[in-house]
């Protein structure tokens, strides 16, 4: 079964309160979730395997390390997970980006795709999978599914919050994707909306609403 890593790192926490807040503009919205994507960045990164090699300093020759030859995508679902991908490239800038469009459909819940394209060599890359809410779990189980029939293994998924439901959704669906959150709330509404969460992600982003 894949792991569920809630980030707590202090920076996180604190940028997500801000998130959160209704008071929040679009554009510091925007600002904010591209830093927490970046720190975010940073954790879900932690087991790239190094490799030593040598390095001449000005002073002398040392033993260092370096990433072992890891290729990663970074692929939003489309609009929200557009949000994160700056931040992310700013610490993984050799990684490509595809792309998931979903929307949920507002009556039936569920994800309508309409937008897929994704690296040539995807089935060679590790995959961060990026999308600010995973609420019913919907959109993420399809993105997922879309991913690996295209032959990609090794996929790993961030958001920023998640509700229990969407989690055990992808846990069901998908037991080999490791699951990297800011936040786990505490439930869906009746409009499959996490609460408290932040709202709807792609509507604070680019203003829409
Ligand atoms: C939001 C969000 C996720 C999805 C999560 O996107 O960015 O993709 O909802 O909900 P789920 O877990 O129940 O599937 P939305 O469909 O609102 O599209 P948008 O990003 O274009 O606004
Ligand atoms: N999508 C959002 O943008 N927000 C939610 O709370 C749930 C789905």
């Amino acid at each position: 079964m894949g792991n569920i890593c809630v980030l707590d790192h202090p920076l996180i926490q604190h940028k997500l309160a801000l998130i959160r807040d209704e008071n929040t503009s679009s554009k510091e919205f925007r600002s904010l979730v591209e830093e927490v994507a970046m720190l975010m960045a940073y954790e879900v990164t932690r087991d790239f395997p190094l490799e030593e090699v040598e390095v001449q300093t000005p002073v002398a020759l040392a033993k260092a390390k370096k990433i072992a030859g890891r290729k990663v995508a970074l692929v939003p679902i489309l609009r929200a997970g557009l949000g994160m991908v700056d931040g992310m490239l700013k610490l993984i800038p050799a990684a490509k980006v595809g792309h998931i469009g979903l929307y949920r459909d507002h009556e039936t819940l569920k994800p309508v795709e309409y937008y897929c394209k994704m690296p040539t060599d995807v089935k060679k890359r590790d995959i961060i999978l990026i999308d600010p809410m995973l609420a019913t779990g919907g959109s993420a189980v399809a993105a997922i599914s879309f991913i690996k029939n295209r032959g990609a293994k090794n996929i790993k998924l961030m958001c920023l919050i998640a509700a229990p439901e969407g989690i055990s959704a992808v846990r069901e669906s998908h037991p080999d994707v490791d699951i990297f959150v800011a936040a786990v709330d505490e439930r869906l509404n009746e409009h499959a909306y996490i609460v408290p969460g932040l709202g709807d992600a792609g509507d604070r982003l680019f203003g829409t609403k």
